[in-house]
């Protein structure tokens, strides 16, 4: 055979070995993309065939969540040097007797272990989606938008592995990548203590309208919670007020009132710091009961002596607020 006929013979396998290689070559391409995509980077997990960027300066992210909280009149966050005063509880009932006077609420979960606001207004199973405009909140009870890294998440009960750097970050993308839209107020709920979570905030949210600071009365919860009304001091926060929950419970037979978890220290905390009590919440078991029902307290039980005394406390921080613009 000669050198033509055999380059005949053999065309189709040339012309089958040039395709293969061509496709091995364009997967590697497209399987490193895929490799590098960026969890929280716009378009580079949704378009693998993209090319990997750096990440966006956090300077950039920071500017993008002013922006979207441009057009949120009061943003004020809750926060504790102490665990389990009912930071959540009252952050999420707040915005909701706000709501209930017809104010338009945002809630942000600043919470990112122990994300408990979908919980408390019944929310668990709920889940953000992607809009045309970012992240749309989830719309809760009375028309409040609700915002936690924890309804992004598959399940409810995923663990959140994050350090310091990344869940600052975490809590930065989220605050501008929201879709937040038009409000009169954003509450913010923080975990306890002064950590990560309370000092990204502080930082991103420079405009922040004031801080309210949860107690429970006991010797103990003062010492920790004066830590928290320091931070906000040396952060030139504006403290709005303390706010003592589990104050006392009052007998719904006979009216008596008892001190259930101790002598009350909100006061003396309040003189000590040139700051108010805004409220004191009675101690209700049917708290309780509304988290047993998924439902949240303050539409389930509107009578509830703590209902009533968080509705005192939103009309306080309107009336505090309010006395403020008119004095400017
Ligand atoms: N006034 C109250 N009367 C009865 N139960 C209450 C009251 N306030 C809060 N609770 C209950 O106390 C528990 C702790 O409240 P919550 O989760 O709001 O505290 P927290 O300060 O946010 O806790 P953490 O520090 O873990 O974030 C919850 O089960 C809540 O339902
Ligand atoms: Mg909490």
């Amino acid at each position: 055979m000669n050198t033509l006929t055999w380059i005949k013979h053999h065309i189709l396998d040339y012309i089958s070995i040039l395709v293969r290689l061509i496709i091995a070559s364009y997967n590697k391409v497209v399987t490193s993309q895929i490799t590098v995509a960026y969890l929280g980077e716009p378009n580079m997990s949704q378009n693998y065939a993209m090319k990997p960027q750096a990440p966006t300066p956090i300077f950039k992210i920071i500017n993008e969540a002013r922006e979207r909280l441009g057009k949120t009149k009061y943003k004020i966050m809750v926060l504790s040097g102490k665990g389990g005063v009912g930071k959540t509880f009252i952050s999420s009932m707040l915005s909701l007797a706000l709501a209930e006077r017809g104010y338009r609420v945002a809630i942000f979960d600043a919470d990112i272990h122990g994300s408990s606001i979908p919980t408390v207004l019944g929310l668990e199973n709920a889940r953000h989606y992607a809009g045309p405009y970012g992240i749309e909140p989830v719309p809760g009870p009375l028309g409040v938008k609700v915002v936690a890294i924890n309804m992004m998440l598959d399940t409810p009960d995923t663990p959140i592995v994050w350090r310091g750097p990344l869940k600052s970050r975490a809590i930065t993308e989220l605050l501008a990548k929201v879709n937040w839209g038009e409000n009169d107020f954003l509450i913010i709920d923080l975990p306890p203590g002064t950590g990560d979570e309370a000092i990204t905030i502080v930082q991103t949210i420079s405009d922040l309208d004031g801080a309210i600071v949860v107690t429970a009365p006991s010797i103990l919860s003062e010492v920790i919670v004066a830590k928290a009304i320091n931070f906000i001091i040396k952060n030139n926060t504006r403290l709005l007020g303390i706010v003592e929950n589990m104050s006392y419970f009052k007998c719904p037979k006979c009216g008596s009132t008892y001190q259930l978890l101790g002598k009350s220290t909100g006061e003396d905390l309040a003189k000590k710091y040139n700051t108010r009590l805004l409220a004191k919440i009675p101690l209700d078991p049917y708290i309780g009961e509304a988290l047993d029902k998924k439902k949240p307290y303050l539409v389930e039980y509107p009578e509830g002596e703590a209902a009533k005394a968080l509705r005192g406390l939103a009309d306080r921080i309107v009336e505090l607020l309010a006395s403020d613009k008119n004095s400017n």
